[in-house]
């Protein structure tokens, strides 16, 4: 199990206070977005429940204290991918997504049959077989987002934490990852936290949103419960309309400026 809980999150980056007692809870098995303007506390949320920041208040991943997992365990829990990940160039894209295995390594950090076995289907199954002998520094923007999530897949972890895994990406590229991603959280249970700019993607794939502006959760709930366009337009600024899609889900639109 490795659903999440939050209570009271908050952060301070530079004595700055940037979350301000964020709750959140994400049943295990299920997807949920988090969503926001620019600054409002997205990545600095995700990177708390990564164990990767200091915070105050009280993060709980599959039952366990966040900031008390050692690394290597923690690494078997959460697999993170930031929103700016730093590759090294030199490194070949096989070699990068194999990395992916060092918390599952034994005593001598010895790789088994098995773990490149796995690091060769995250391979496979972000299309990226063909490239892994390829320099990372030789691979366009949407390739390299794909390799990092290859490597989070890799991971095996039951909490897949995602800063905008498609900004980069085309659209079926775009399609074919949170479509794989939502399969593995179906099949294999896994559960999934996203950040998502692009409102109508996080309502078509989330079971759940939450809506974060200046560090605080305005609102949460199902995808018509918060994308509504009256909350769109104060929070974001923005001239929008909320259409339906057919299924009951939102589709958010901008709508055009009057120009010249
Ligand atoms: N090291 C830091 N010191 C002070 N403030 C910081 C630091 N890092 C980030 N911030 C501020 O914290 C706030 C939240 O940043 P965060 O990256 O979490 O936003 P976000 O919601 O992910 O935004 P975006 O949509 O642009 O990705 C921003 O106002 C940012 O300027
Ligand atoms: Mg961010």
């Amino acid at each position: 199990m490795s659903g999440v809980k939050a209570v009271g999150v908050r952060v301070a980056l530079d004595r700055k206070p940037i979350l301000h007692g964020v709750d959140f809870a994400v049943a295990s098995g299920s997807w949920h977005a988090v969503l926001g303007p620019n600054g409002a506390g997205k990545s600095t949320l995700l990177r708390a429940v990564a164990g990767i920041l200091p915070y105050a208040g009280e993060i709980h991943v599959g039952g366990q204290s966040v900031a008390r997992l050692a690394a290597k365990h923690r690494a078997r829990l959460i697999a993170y991918v930031p929103q700016e990940p730093q590759l090294p160039g030199d490194m070949t894209v096989g070699e990068y997504v194999r990395l992916g295995r060092t918390p599952h390594l034994g005593y001598l950090g010895v790789e088994t049959r098995d773990d490149r076995a796995v690091a060769g289907r995250a391979l496979e199954r972000l299309d990226l077989t063909g490239f892994a002998t390829r320099r990372l520094g030789a691979m366009s923007g949407g390739e390299r987002q794909r390799v990092v999530l290859a490597r989070a897949l890799a991971q095996q972890a039951g909490l897949l934490l995602l800063d905008e895994p498609t900004t980069a990406l085309d659209l079926g590229h775009q399609q074919q990852v949170l479509d794989l991603v939502d399969e593995l959280r179906s099949t294999e249970g896994l559960t999934v936290v996203s950040t998502l700019h692009d409102l109508s993607i996080a309502a078509q794939y989330a079971d759940e949103l939450t809506l974060l502006v200046g560090g605080q959760a305005v609102a949460r709930g199902t995808a018509r419960e918060v994308l509504t366009e009256e909350r769109i337009a104060e929070h974001y600024g923005a001239r929008i309309r909320v259409l339906d899609d057919g299924e009951g889900r939102p589709v958010v639109h901008l709508v055009r400026g009057k120009g010249r």
